[in-house]
């Protein structure tokens, strides 16, 4: 059984891959175009994969056609702000790239790649609380919020569709973690919070298919 990583160019997806390769998983991990490191991380790697693009989905699926998978994993991330009052084209673009990469790109891997998926198997989605409406105090980040909001409905709704099939779906925030998308602020460094993810993807099951997580706190959030 493999485990495919979906945005393992850098960030939390490049540390999830390093990390499961170390503990000997046979691992096959997607970039746009692949980095240094991850091609020294010891995956499989498959280069020309943009979430957004679902022709490279459809290429990716039929050349692991015959690869029993066991997890699923979307890493892959977009953020940028919008801010009311300055909703101009240029910002109404950025948020349909966010929802375009965020929402739409989770769902169409779903569609394309969980047929390569079996009984007991899970799908991972790296959401973020910013995606939750109770826990929103602060407002702003249109696009960001919108967007993760959006792939939450979408992983409660393929909690449901695919367990008839035995698949499992967990929602992951990955914790405030330093990297690019941060500009490296945050509470923790990317080796915690793979580590918290690794965590949550071997022990979610059937039984709590479709919640959101907090994965460092093994907490569940807010919708
Ligand atoms: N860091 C945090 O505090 C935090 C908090 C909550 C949620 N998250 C979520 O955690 C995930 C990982 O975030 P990160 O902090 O590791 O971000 P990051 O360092 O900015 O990395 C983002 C990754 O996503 C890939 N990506 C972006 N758009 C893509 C597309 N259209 N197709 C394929 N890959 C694409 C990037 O590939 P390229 O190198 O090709 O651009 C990169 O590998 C994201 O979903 C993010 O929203 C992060």
């Amino acid at each position: 059984m493999a485990k495919l990583i979906l945005g393992a160019n850098r960030g939390i997806g490049l540390e999830i891959t390093r990390q499961l390769c170390q503990r000997g998983e046979n691992v096959i991990a997607t970039a746009r175009t692949a980095s240094d490191e991850l091609r020294a991380s010891g995956a499989e790697v498959h280069e020309g994969i943009d979430v957004a693009r679902h022709d490279t989905l459809r290429s990716l699926a039929a050349s692991l056609t015959g690869r029993p998978l066991d997890w699923v994993l979307v890493v892959s991330g977009l953020m940028s702000v919008q801010r009311l009052g300055e909703l101009d084209e240029t910002a109404v673009e950025g948020i349909r790239a966010q929802f375009e990469t965020n929402a739409l790109g989770p769902l169409m891997a779903a569609e394309i790649l969980t047929p390569l998926l079996g009984n007991g198997s899970k799908l991972g989605i790296l959401t973020s609380r910013m995606g939750s409406i109770e826990d929103n105090t602060s407002g702003n980040s249109y696009g960001y919020r919108m967007s993760k909001a959006a792939v939450n409905m979408a992983a409660a709704s393929l909690a449901h569709d695919l367990a008839p099939r035995g698949i499992a779906v967990a929602l992951l925030h990955p914790g405030w973690v330093r990297t690019d998308m941060t500009r490296h602020s945050g509470l923790i460094d990317p080796p915690e919070s793979a580590a918290a993810i690794i965590e949550r993807m071997d022990h979610v099951g059937l039984e709590d298919s479709g919640r959101f997580w907090h994965a460092p706190n093994r907490e569940i959030l807010p919708w």
